[in-house]
């Protein structure tokens, strides 16, 4: 990305979760299949590792040594919440825990920074293909020097989709699953990756046609949906509205396909 096409304000935000992204990428890659301290969170399927805490303490303790006003919301818990900062820090240290304590190599970070409200920056690291997806409003999204555009395929007969499955699976009824047996009837493919700001960085860089998922958090979806905005895509909740900030829904395609996914994951 060209660092003058970036607003002044930003360019420092931006560059700050870039070098961070990439430091807690190389933390996970340090520490992948070897052996690991895992515990639990919501349910017995819900995983913590100490490289998540790990991720999460470097990502946040950076950002607090330059700009210790700024609010910081993560997954683990750690930052403040400064809720009168016009800055906002939504960090994913580790998306994909339950892939990387099976060594199963599809993890990242994930770094989103609201300004004034308004989701501003985006930045989603994969260490184990070196991959960094980034993104700024107005600026474009991008995968290392590479502008990223979203597919134009215009048929979900012949999409590649993606959906994922939230750790209430083994109990609730709000399971997804009459929405994954009805996508899997429509589409060419559908994938179940474990990795949310991915899925939605591959929608970005047309990997994917499409992804949708509910009961997220903010963390999962903060850099993601900027990314896929940033890419020409287009996402909203499963009735066609916006978005929710708190990843409560998210529906995201190249924006051709889009009426025909949420024709099968309406509620
Ligand atoms: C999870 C992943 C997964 C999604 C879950 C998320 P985590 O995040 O993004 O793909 O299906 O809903 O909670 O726990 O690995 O950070
Ligand atoms: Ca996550
Ligand atoms: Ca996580």
């Amino acid at each position: 990305m060209d660092l003058d096409s970036i607003a002044p304000e930003l360019r420092s935000a931006y560059q700050l979760a870039v070098d961070l992204a990439r430091r807690a990428g190389a933390v996970q890659r340090e520490h992948y299949e070897t052996e690991l301290d895992v515990r639990t969170k919501s349910a017995s399927i819900d995983l913590v590792t100490q490289v998540d805490h790990e991720c999460e303490a470097l990502i946040v303790s950076g950002i607090e040594a330059v700009r210790p006003g700024d609010a910081i919301l993560a997954e683990e818990g750690g930052g403040e919440n400064h809720s009168r900062s016009d800055w906002r820090w939504i960090i994913d240290p580790l998306d994909g825990t339950t892939n990387y304590a099976h060594g199963f190599p599809r993890f990242c970070v994930s770094i989103g920074v609201e300004h004034e409200g308004e989701r501003r920056i985006g930045v989603v690291y994969d260490p184990l293909l070196d991959e960094l997806f980034h993104c700024v409003h107005a600026a474009g999204a991008w995968l290392g020097h590479r502008r990223l555009r979203v597919s134009t395929q215009t048929d979900l007969g012949q999409a590649l989709v993606a959906t994922g499955f939230a750790y209430d699976v083994h109990d609730s009824t709000q399971d997804n699953l009459a929405r994954f047996a009805r996508v899997l009837k429509a589409a060419r493919g559908l994938r179940r990756d474990g990795s949310a700001a991915l899925d939605l960085c591959y929608v970005a860089s047309g990997r994917l046609e499409a992804y949708w998922e509910l009961k997220l958090h903010a963390w999962d979806v903060a850099a993601g949906i900027l990314m896929v905005e940033e890419a020409g895509g287009r996402v909203t909740s499963t009735d066609g509205g916006p978005a929710p900030r708190s990843g409560a829904e998210v529906v995201a395609s190249n924006g051709h396909v889009h009426d025909a996914i949420l024709s099968h994951t309406r509620g």
